[in-house]
């Protein structure tokens, strides 16, 4: 048990100082260097972490039932996180497979809600959940607490307030993501990095078009704004053509950017999407009106599904951000093994995400493959 306290202890330290690290020396330092240590760094941790686990419950935690509930099955990047979840909690912490229970919110939280009471009734040990409707935490937890099940959220961030009331009660939840913020800023970097930071037509403005995820998760929010803040505190004028909701989806996507397309034609200089599956989407229409990406158009998105980053080594897209799903769903993983070993769990656990340009996108295709 002692040698668990302190691996585990060390594992989600490191995690978090690695973050805060990262948030301190600012976005821009990030290297495709410090990307590697990062990613190394988080394995062991991963690592060492799984095997305190194991060693701690005599290597078995196969009694354990962990309850999982996706806020919907249909979409891309929390498809590649339920995976990794799975395959983590099963292989390399020992659950058994029967016990780890993946459930579809199917984007209604009424049928989530349901699904989260089913899981009270059947007495599992521990929840993994991304909500449907982050605003709902606070009625969530209570109660999962008034059963005395330990709860990881995941994904859709609460409010810092309830975040802290957890810490304030002591009630045993947790947060698992990414600062999105970040994310949003390395967005706009990448415009920066372009040979005209740009501005293609050469008039002193960027025009740009900003396709967004849907409002429940806040990485909407934060993404929208950073990225264009980062060419605004680089002193670059900006113009919003466009500002509408995809809603992390592709088809949505491509229908915007076919009608903005339409409308403004070549004013638009940049496509911000706030992630990659609508970045294909809006791939679509832009080589559908005969416009090329990296010549006459600019084209960004988060969370560096594998066609997106193919794409950027092909000059189809501009950049993406790595929103690493594999740390995320390993750290939701350990933490949620930690409740039911009964170990102190920070509240908030944050991971960082990865720039992703034409220079490291072969190397992070390599480790996502
Ligand atoms: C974001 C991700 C999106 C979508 C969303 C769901 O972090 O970038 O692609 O999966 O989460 O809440």
């Amino acid at each position: 048990m002692r040698l668990l306290k302190k691996a585990a202890a060390i594992g989600i330290a490191s995690l978090m100082v690695l973050s805060m690290a990262a948030c301190g020396s600012g976005a821009k330092e990030t290297t495709a260097a410090a990307t590697e240590t990062t990613t190394a760094e988080s394995k062991t941790t991963a690592e060492s972490t799984a095997e305190a686990v194991k060693e701690a419950v005599g290597g078995d935690l196969s009694d354990k039932k962990v309850g999982i509930s996706i806020y919907k099955f249909d979409d891309n990047f929390m498809t590649l996180y339920r995976t990794e979840l799975q395959r983590y909690l099963v292989d390399e912490l020992g659950f058994k497979k029967e016990n780890v229970v993946v459930q579809d919110g199917k984007n209604d939280q009424a049928e989530q809600t349901n699904q989260i009471q089913n899981f009270i009734t059947q007495k599992y040990d521990v929840l993994i959940l991304n909500l449907v409707q982050s605003s709902s935490a606070p009625e969530v937890t209570e109660m999962c607490k008034e059963a005395g099940i330990p709860v990881v959220y995941i994904n859709r961030e609460p409010t810092v307030e309830e975040e802290q009331r957890w810490k304030d009660e002591g009630i045993k939840a947790t947060y698992v993501g990414c600062d999105a913020r970040q994310s949003g800023t390395y967005q706009g970097e990448e415009i920066l990095e372009t040979s005209n930071k740009g501005d293609i037509n050469g008039d002193g403005v960027v025009s740009y078009i900003m396709i967004q995820g849907d409002p429940e998760n806040v990485d909407a929010q934060y993404r929208t704004e950073f990225s264009v803040k980062a060419l605004t505190d680089a002193g670059v004028e900006v113009k919003e053509l466009l500002k509408q909701r995809g809603d992390w989806d592709q088809a949505k996507a491509q229908q915007i950017t076919q009608d903005a397309l339409t409308q403004f034609g070549d004013e638009i200089e940049v496509v911000f999407c706030n992630n990659d599956a609508m970045a294909l989407g809006a791939l679509q229409s832009i080589e559908a009106a005969g416009r090329t990406v990296n010549k006459d158009i600019y084209l960004v998105g988060v969370d560096a599904l594998t066609e997106a980053v193919q794409n950027v080594l092909d000059d189809k897209q501009t950049g993406t951000v790595f929103n690493d799903h594999l740390s995320q769903a390993q750290a939701a993983a350990d933490m949620a093994s930690a409740f039911i070993l009964g170990e102190e769990v920070e509240n908030v656990n944050m991971v960082d995400y990865v720039k992703v340009t034409k220079e490291n996108a072969q190397e992070v295709l390599d480790k996502l493959k």
